[in-house]
């Protein structure tokens, strides 16, 4: 168990210490907003799926409802158009363009839209001969398409890897983001350079990706399955201590979009994923039916507390530090920091299969907190549950943990011992 305690805080120092991140100014908060693929993959048919097909219908609608639902409002604010968008060939003059039957407009009137809504538009191309779908890809034409972007006004590009020579990575990204740099228009950086190596086991260089990169794809694309979601939860874990020092403002491992609002996770799965993208720092790309999403999930895409943890200003990429009874803890150290010492996300996630739900108890002490000060602990799921209050880091916190669902606390650090010492219990149920 000391084991387990000890690593969060070898990770603080690490990244306090200072990973030299892209510095355009962007994302220094992890980007939110919503992509395509993984609901609409590459569907073309409008004929036979008009709501469905990737076209500028598609993202003005979302954009719409980024807005008229309470999304942008909450912090999603980028549309990113992904793969498919594209013509089969390039123009007369070697210009990329967008399919004209279901982008007749062009996408610098998309674009132009998405702004007008008050938002930021996101383009997806490939350093590659082709994309992943096989329409035309950057290169060789790399100076001309990071121009083409920026005139289209473009705020976030993301770069897949298909059909390209993987060894040849290291350069060839750096590469690109330097002619985006020419520009001079910002735009964030979304990098797919380690998931390709990552496949083919070569050793990665993360400290060049934090430098070149706004955000990158470590590992699998997500599908909509709980097994996809948790397999990748997992995998980060298993790396966290190669891959969580290089997280900070301006640079993010990204572990694919949510699937919350589609067909694969139950409720409780869902504000499990929700919960470990807070703690990993994640971006939050939903790639969702935005008209279609029952209440009780939009309030968790749009639970204020949780976003408030994934895009804490600290910018530190928290981790799994124990995995006990099929309970799993992550961590994540977040502000308020007093007295040096930092306050906590921490999620309860139960990997169980019988059916009940499972009482877990833990001391502060044993989640690794160090001020004698005590720590207020808020419920951020279930917020009528009120405020619990420590002065003592004996105390059991026993949570009550639902089979693939979560308890999610914030554990904020005091300055002075609470009046209302809630301790005073041999232990707090929360
Ligand atoms: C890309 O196309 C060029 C020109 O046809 C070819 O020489 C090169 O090998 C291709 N690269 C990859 C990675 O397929
Ligand atoms: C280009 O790079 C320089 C040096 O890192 C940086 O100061 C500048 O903000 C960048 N500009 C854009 C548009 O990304
Ligand atoms: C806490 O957990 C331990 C071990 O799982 C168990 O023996 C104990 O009864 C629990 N205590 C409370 C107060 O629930």
């Amino acid at each position: 168990m000391i084991h387990g305690i000890l690593l969060p805080c070898l990770i603080v120092l690490v990244a306090v210490q200072g990973i030299r991140g892209l510095n355009n100014g962007l994302a220094l908060t992890p980007p939110m907003g919503w992509l395509a693929w993984q609901r609409y993959r590459c569907i073309t048919d409008c004929e036979t799926y008009p709501d469905e097909c990737v076209s500028e219908q598609l993202f003005m609608k979302a954009a719409d409802l980024l807005v008229s639902e309470g999304y942008a409002a909450a912090g999603y604010n980028y549309v990113i158009v992904d793969d498919c968008w594209l013509a089969k060939t390039r123009s007369a003059d070697g210009k990329l363009q967008a399919d004209e039957k279901r982008f007749p407009n062009g996408i610098k009137a998309l674009s132009d839209y998405v702004h007008s809504k008050g938002l930021k538009f996101g383009l997806y191309e490939d350093w590659g001969n082709k994309t992943c779908a096989g329409y035309p890809g950057v290169l060789g034409h790399e100076e001309t398409d990071a121009k083409t972007f920026a005139e289209w006004e473009v705020d976030y590009v993301k770069l897949d890897g298909c059909y390209s020579n993987v060894r040849l990575m290291d350069k060839g990204y750096p590469e690109f983001g330097k002619h985006l740099n020419n520009t001079g228009r910002p735009m964030v950086y979304s990098c797919s350079w380690p998931a390709y190596q990552e496949e083919k086991g070569m050793l990665i260089n993360y400290a060049s990706m934090a430098k070149h990169c706004n955000l990158w794809r470590n590992y699998d694309d997500i599908d909509d399955s709980w097994d996809s979601m948790i397999k990748i939860a997992d995998y980060f874990a298993l790396k966290q201590e190669f891959w969580a020092k290089f997280a900070g403002p301006g640079h993010w491992n990204d572990p694919d979009m949510l699937l919350i609002g589609n067909f694969g996770l139950s409720y409780e799965q869902s504000k499990t994923q929700m919960a470990i993208w807070a703690i990993l720092a994640a971006p939050l790309l939903m790639s969702n039916k935005l008209s279609d999403v029952r209440p009780e999930f939009k309030a968790i895409l749009q639970n204020k507390e949780v976003i408030k943890v994934n895009q804490d200003r600290l910018g530190i990429q928290g981790t799994r530090v124990f995995k006990d009874k099929g309970i799993d803890i992550w961590t994540r150290p977040i502000e308020p920091v007093r007295n040096g010492h930092f306050s906590y996300a921490v999620a309860f996630v139960n990997r169980r299969v019988d059916g009940a739900p499972y009482a877990y108890n833990i001391t502060l002490q044993d989640l690794g907190l160090t001020n004698n000060e005590g720590y207020t602990i808020q419920n951020l799921y279930d917020q009528e549950n009120g405020l619990f209050c420590f002065n003592t880091l004996k105390t059991l916190v026993k949570v009550r943990v639902i089979p693939s669902g979560v308890v999610f606390l914030r554990i904020n650090v005091e300055s002075s011992k609470c009046d209302q010492d809630t301790t005073k219990k041999k232990y707090v149920f929360i």
